[in-house]
């Protein structure tokens, strides 16, 4: 039942007034129909987060670590069924179903607005609503862009408050009359009804239904029932990708699931590299690399998101539009990535990781050896007898990147793109790294990655997907367009466009072990890359790319037998002929639209391989 006579807010363009006016219309606008008991505008400053987070504490939300072992950091544990994406919730609301494509769910935005009526009706009555401006990237940055997030979530404020730039110069731009992104979110649990009746609160609160919801034509999002990640922080998955990837379609530019990293060579060239694997396929890690090839260097710019537009100069210019990290947690180690030990050592939010006797955290992989007791994600007593993990494999660290001490000093500005990186995780056939010959088959490389499953989403762990430029959850239209945007950026760009590889740290031996060391060890890998894009060093044909001569992939130092390396650049011609049919069936997914030049690259790879076979 309707119980607010006000339709669910229009898209803020169409409120009348200058955009401040047009701010301030929606906010009145979203409580009308949500009803909290009051409303609080955030403007991240220390005295607020301290107030916030001293009240989440005391509701029990927060547990405070012991400040001697990890100052200023809390943990929170979700409810157990509310720890990651929720893909099979999520609907992207263009006008047509075309517009949204086959890998997106569709449903009629009007249809969709007349339900998340009825979900947002007071769902507040007994919260406090807060209303958080935030700036993906530096305000006024050439390819920034602001937004508002508007949620019943404290925990939700804190995040924002150290994943984006969140503050009143935010509000001050929006006066000025530069556009913003609505997006509102509500865990879905009002405490008191509208008879009302009260509720108490409980340490997590969410809803069985969820809604993770875009409107791409009005650039707006509404997320309700979960208070997870991304399901709940708007500016990350939903506007930074699914909303901005709309825009950029619309205007010329390009919002992707990248990382993005300085490498620097021992004599000092700068190489930009912006690398693109699905969630939980080393993203953060490869962001944090410090090399174990004396002389490279790595610098932080992203572990995400990078937005990425053609310069005047001819080049591919991208920047991290996010401020902190949301990383995974287990397999976060001294061994593997030492930077993000660092990084997470104080100020920082857990989720789902396990608490210690001594009022720290622990995960799988954290250190070798489990400590003897712990309390684990859900609050139970755990010892390595458990036989359960004891952090959710999706446990996640929140942190500003400010303390990443490998952080790019320059971090605010845009960057040239030399080489853009497309991987996942395939125990079979893909080897560790291969060069795109021409723009065109790079963008056929990114269009056809697939990647087992992580616990990063819903869904079986290790099942095979496709996994387009690791979009899948995220690109806001049809993704054959997405393809075809590519293809006239790259056509835009000519000679100044990046070089394109495809890498693959994940590939397994018969016993089913990892045939690549992988973390600090994938500098190798970036070393022949780079070389690669200065024309160093020449590269081997393959029917599926461009591979290194085995004398250019410096090894030296790693226990890695000869027939361990074959086997990581193996191209078995029957496996990859069967991985062809699969291309041909998944293009075929998008009716015709698929770029011509796709048939193309395919029918040229099925004759190298029979060629081969
Ligand atoms: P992201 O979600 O894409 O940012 O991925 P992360 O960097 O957080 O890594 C996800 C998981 O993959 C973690 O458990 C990592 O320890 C693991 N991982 C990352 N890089 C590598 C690698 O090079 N080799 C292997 N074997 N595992 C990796
Ligand atoms: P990541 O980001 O797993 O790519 O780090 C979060 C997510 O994709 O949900
Ligand atoms: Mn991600
Ligand atoms: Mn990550």
């Amino acid at each position: 039942m309707i119980t607010n006579p006000n339709h669910t807010t229009p898209a803020p363009a169409t409120v009348p007034g200058s955009p401040r006016v047009a701010l301030e219309a929606w906010v009145a606008r979203v409580a009308s129909l949500t009803c909290p008991d009051a409303v609080v505008r955030c403007d991240g400053s220390p005295d607020e987060t301290a107030r916030l987070t001293q009240q989440l504490v005391d509701e029990g939300k927060l547990i405070a670590l012991d400040p001697e072992r990890r100052p200023n950091s809390y943990l929170a544990r979700s409810a157990p069924d509310d720890v990651a994406r929720v893909e099979g919730r999520t609907f992207t609301c263009s006008r047509t179903p075309e517009d949204a494509g086959p890998t997106n769910l569709w449903r009629d935005p009007d249809a969709m607005r007349a339900e998340l009526d009825d979900l947002f009706a007071g769902s507040m009555r007994g919260r406090t609503m807060y209303v958080v401006p935030f700036s993906m990237g530096p305000v006024g940055g050439p390819i920034s862009q602001l937004g508002v997030e508007v949620t019943d979530s404290a925990y939700v404020v804190l995040s924002m408050g150290k994943t984006t730039r969140l503050g009143p110069e935010v509000l001050r731009a929006i006066g000025a009359g530069v556009p913003w992104v609505a997006t509102v979110h509500s865990v879905g649990m009002p405490l008191r009804d509208a008879a009302g009746t009260e509720r108490s609160d409980v340490a997590w609160p969410c809803a069985e239904t969820r809604y993770i919801v875009q409107f791409p034509e009005t650039r707006e999002v509404w997320s309700y029932g979960s208070g997870y990640g991304g399901n709940a922080l708007l500016a990350k998955k939903c506007f930074a990708l699914r909303i901005a990837s709309v825009m950029g379609r619309d205007e010329g530019w390009l919002a992707e699931h990248m990382l993005l990293i300085r490498l620097t060579s021992p004599e000092g060239r700068a190489f930009h590299v912006a690398a693109a694997f699905p969630s939980a396929c080393g993203k953060t890690n490869l962001a944090m690399l410090q090399p174990a090839l004396p002389g490279w260097s790595v610098e932080t710019i992203g572990d995400d998101i990078a937005w990425l537009r053609p310069g005047s100069d001819g080049r591919l210019h991208a920047i991290n539009p996010e401020a902190g990290l949301f990383g995974v947690a287990p397999g976060t180690g001294a061994d593997t990535n030492p930077v993000a030990v660092e990084t997470i050592a104080a100020d920082t939010i857990f989720t789902n990781v396990a608490l210690t006797d001594d009022g720290d955290v622990w995960w799988e992989g954290l250190t070798p050896e489990p400590p003897a007791h712990l309390v684990d994600w859900t609050g139970a007593d755990w010892t390595p007898a458990s036989g359960t993990p004891a952090a959710h494999p999706n446990a996640r660290f929140t942190v500003a990147l400010d303390r990443c001490p490998s952080l790019a000093a320059d971090v605010d500005a845009s960057v040239p793109i030399d080489a853009v990186v497309f991987g996942g995780r395939r125990s079979t056939n893909v080897p560790l790294v291969a060069q795109a010959p021409t723009w065109a088959e790079g963008v056929f490389m990114g269009a056809t990655v697939s990647s087992e499953r992580t616990a990063a989403a819903e869904g079986t762990v290790g099942e095979l997907r496709r996994d387009p430029f690791a979009m899948l959850p995220f690109c806001g239209y049809d993704m054959a367009e997405h393809w075809s945007h590519w293809l006239d950026i790259g056509e835009q760009l000519g000679a100044g466009a990046p070089a394109v590889f495809q890498v693959n740290w994940f590939r397994k031996d018969q016993d089913g072990s990892f045939l690549w060391p992988g973390f600090r060890e994938n500098a190798r890998v970036l070393e022949w890359i780079a070389r690669r894009v200065e024309g160093a060093v020449p590269a081997v044909e393959s029917p599926v790319g461009l591979l290194p001569d085995v004398a250019d992939l410096d090894v030296r130092g790693l226990a890695i037998s000869d027939a361990q390396l074959d086997a990581l650049f193996a191209v078995d011609p029957d496996s990859w002929l069967e991985e062809c049919r699969r291309t041909e069936e998944f293009l075929d997914e998008f009716g015709g639209r698929s770029p011509a030049v796709f048939t193309a690259v395919l029918d040229e790879r099925r004759a190298a391989l029979h060629a081969a076979a």
